[in-house]
């Protein structure tokens, strides 16, 4: 019965764009970005790391899980909002000739609090500037009004006086991966569309549908990974009957799942289709698995402590921060290799 309906209403989209859109559909396909498997497997690793509670290993990037992958990136500002359990880094990856800005998910106590919680999130926010859109004002304030984005904004604009124009890559895993695309919004409109990329994995829905659209068009390079039966991206509930009224994935999503033949087992990256509800990936699933949401490409996503909040930082670290009344705080410093570059030059000035 449903798959009649929905066959039905793919009938009547497909006459639509069919009669209309041809000019768009060309247009689209040239402008398409394209999905990159080993710079996934890349961003994973800085969505996880960004979970270490050890803010000295984080910041002078000796984790545990900076290793692999990331290795030689340099952290130039690192945000920690203590009232809000909230953690973020902005930093420079060579390799990838870009600015990495990788978002924490919640830390709560208990994983499946948060995950029960999330049934029941309003859209009760306008988003400024998106006719119609609405989003959660939860996850929007956790970016926007807190000091998150300040602490964000300056590391970019830091790193890019000192680099120049780099791209900016931004991630996040769970509500980490809903702050990465607000972030990512943010700085599309201040840096335009062409600089930033956004890739994040295990996001809940985070607007209704004409934010979706709008968000697609404001950040057309947006990736959003799901895998398996992974709870998190079914949240809160999409009703396709109700788009505007209820929530609305962006695209474009990429389902991680496995098939097995016998006991060869075969991970599959699905690219999905650009409605961000395609029905045929991480919907074709239900979503009941949190074991699913805590990994991804076989990288450990989540807290590395099951205390909630905990941050352990070496008082020397004091005094690359600002805190604010309420114990908050943003520790930055000049890359090293900025200090190298200064140091050889004397080909840098002669005024
Ligand atoms: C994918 O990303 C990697 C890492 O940034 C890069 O080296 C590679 O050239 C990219 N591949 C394509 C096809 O763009
Ligand atoms: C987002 O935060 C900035 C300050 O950082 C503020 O000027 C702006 O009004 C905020 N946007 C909304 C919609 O609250």
């Amino acid at each position: 019965m449903e798959r009649r309906w929905w066959i039905s209403l793919l009938i009547a989209i497909c006459l639509c764009v069919g009669s209309s859109g041809r000019g768009l559909e060309t247009k689209q396909k040239v402008h398409s970005p394209l999905y990159n498997h080993t710079l996934a497997t890349i961003l994973v690793e800085y969505a996880s790391a960004v979970y270490i509670s050890d803010l000295t290993d984080l910041f002078t990037w000796t984790c545990s899980r900076c290793n692999g992958l990331t290795k030689g990136f340099e952290v130039i500002e690192l945000v920690v909002d203590v009232q809000n359990c909230l953690q973020a880094f902005v930093g420079v990856a060579d390799d990838l000739d870009a600015i990495v800005i990788a978002f924490r998910g919640t830390q709560e106590t208990s994983i499946q609090n948060w995950i029960e919680d999330l049934f029941w999130k309003q859209l009760d926010f306008d988003y400024p500037g998106c006719t119609d859109g609405k989003v959660h004002h939860g996850f929007f304030n956790a970016y926007n009004n807190t000091i998150v984005r300040s602490g964000i904004l300056d590391g970019v604009s830091r790193a890019k006086e000192i680099y120049g124009d780099l791209k900016i890559m931004v991630t996040g895993h769970s509500m980490g991966g809903a702050m990465a695309a607000f972030c990512g919004l943010d700085l599309a409109l201040i840096y335009g569309s062409k600089n930033v990329q956004v890739m994040t994995f295990g996001q809940p829905r985070i607007g209704n549908a004409a934010f979706a659209t709008y968000y697609s068009e404001v950040v057309p390079n947006t990736f959003r990974v799901t895998h398996e039966h992974d709870m998190v991206p079914h949240l809160p509930p999409y009703y396709q009957f109700f788009p505007q009224k209820t929530y609305h994935h962006f695209p474009r999503e990429v389902w991680l799942y496995n098939i097995g033949l016998g006991f060869l087992i075969y991970e599959v990256e699905k690219i999905c289709d650009d409605s961000g509800e395609d029905p045929d990936c991480s919907r074709s699933v239900s979503g009941n698995s949190i074991t699913d949401h805590l990994t991804y490409f076989g990288v450990e996503m989540g807290c590395d402590t099951s205390s909630k909040c905990r941050i352990v930082m070496a008082p020397s670290l004091a005094s690359y921060g600002k805190v604010d009344d309420y114990g908050n705080f943003a520790l930055s410093r000049v890359p090293s290799k900025f200090i190298l570059k200064k140091n050889e030059g004397p080909e840098i000035s002669d005024q």
